[in-house]
């Protein structure tokens, strides 16, 4: 009997040769796995597609509450944007994933693994890095990366074997509930606009009336929008209704963890929206020493994540940290959003540290203003020695 081999799948070119690969090459049985992350799949046609191309079987795993809870509730908390811009989506559900698959494997009794990222990303690492991780043995066979296979050599490879591939668009595309990753075709023109029928999410032409929203945190993170309390009807209600707006489009210049640029488009509303009412919220309750640090470990752990390193023990450790200031984050923020904009518009909590009374030009305020004149001089009394150089 051949070994087993678990193989992350989604029904696309790179994994569906993956599995003929597997079995030709290597002789292994083909276990193919889908995790169902909020991706927009007919499930049922991807299990179809898996048997007919030579899996023996076939698994998909509903992740989605999972998903929220341990991923995308740490990045709202985290204000999680790689590079000030990226949501990323598609670098946290990798490492979900790839749990998932060990899961299987472990059913399966099996080491093996394989998945069809190509070298040049960032997803080999995110698969390659969780799966040593609790696995520390694992064998890990990537057929695209490893054998150098260039787009066009893999469609030859798949018409050679009488593997469907359906009539693709240009792009590549990965999707998840926090958002909507696009990359390639036209795209790579850095100077290229996107065309509008690359979005699906997001209505870019629209002209809706203005709309509130009211959205309330607990703890960091949110618990009721617009009288939603379920926390999936709630991200996909926030990507529906914002998304309708125009809003959530991101297009970046990134820098990979390979050292490559890259041109990518994201859509992706509800995370743009939770992470502006996020940040209101926080500049209300907490102190600017904790903003400023929180802000430099946030850079920190969008990186670790975007680089493959979720289960690094300093991601642990910045959650910590995290984690601490986020039970004061309680309250709620009110954003208006009209067509192609989103603004916050109003913020309230128990914890608000912001006193109407010191900040008030109102003749009633309790801030002894004399007491700024003798601060000042300290303040300034080192600058004080500089006085000539800009005479
Ligand atoms: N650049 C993003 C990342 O590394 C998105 C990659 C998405 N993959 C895709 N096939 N479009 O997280």
């Amino acid at each position: 009997m051949s070994k087993k081999v678990v193989l992350a799948f989604s029904g696309g070119l790179d994994t569906s040769i993956s599995v003929s690969w597997l079995k030709k090459k290597h002789n292994l049985d083909v276990i193919t796995a889908i995790v169902d992350i909020g991706q927009d799949e007919n499930f049922d046609e991807i299990e179809k597609k898996a048997y007919s191309i030579g899996a023996s079987k076939h698994c998909t795993i509903d992740a989605k509450q999972e998903f929220i809870n341990n991923y995308i509730f740490s990045a709202i908390k985290s204000n999680a944007l790689y590079q000030n811009k990226y949501p990323l989506a598609t670098a946290l559900g990798r490492p979900l994933i790839a749990y998932k698959l060990v899961e299987i494997a472990n059913q399966e009794n099996t080491k093996i693994f394989s998945h069809g990222c190509t070298g040049k990303g960032n997803d080999q690492a995110r698969f390659d890095v969780t799966l040593r991780s609790v696995m520390p043995d694992a064998k890990i066979i990537a057929p695209v990366r490893d054998e150098n296979m260039s787009r066009d050599e893999e469609i030859q490879y798949a018409k050679d074997l009488n593997v469907s591939i359906e009539k693709k668009s240009q792009y590549s595309i990965d999707e998840n509930l926090w958002g909507r990753s696009i990359e390639g075709g036209i795209l790579e023109d850095s100077f290229e606009e996107p065309p509008k029928d690359i979005y699906k999410w997001v209505n870019v032409n629209n002209d809706l009336a203005d709309r509130y929203i009211e959205i309330d945190f607990n703890n960091g993170i949110p618990i009721s929008i617009d009288g939603i309390t379920d926390s999936l009807e709630m991200i996909t209600h926030l990507n529906d209704v914002a998304g309708k707006y125009g809003i959530g489009i991101v297009d970046h210049i990134e820098d990979r963890l390979m050292g490559i640029k890259s041109r990518e488009i994201y859509e992706a509303p509800a995370a743009t929206v939770l992470i502006e009412a996020h940040k209101d919220l926080e500049k209300l309750v907490l102190t600017r020493n904790e903003l400023e640090i929180k802000s430099l470990l946030e850079q920190k752990w969008s990186w670790m994540i975007y680089s493959g390193l979720f289960v690094d023990p300093l991601v642990k450790a910045i959650n910590s940290f995290i984690n601490k200031t986020q039970e004061r984050v309680n309250g709620t923020v009110r954003l208006k959003l009209r067509s192609n904009s989103l603004t916050v518009v109003g913020r309230k909590s128990e914890n608000s540290i912001y006193d109407q009374n010191l900040s008030s030009y109102s003749s009633s305020s309790d801030f002894n203003q004399t007491y700024s004149k003798g601060f000042i001089e300290i303040w300034g009394l080192q600058s004080k020695f500089n006085e000539g150089e800009t005479k």
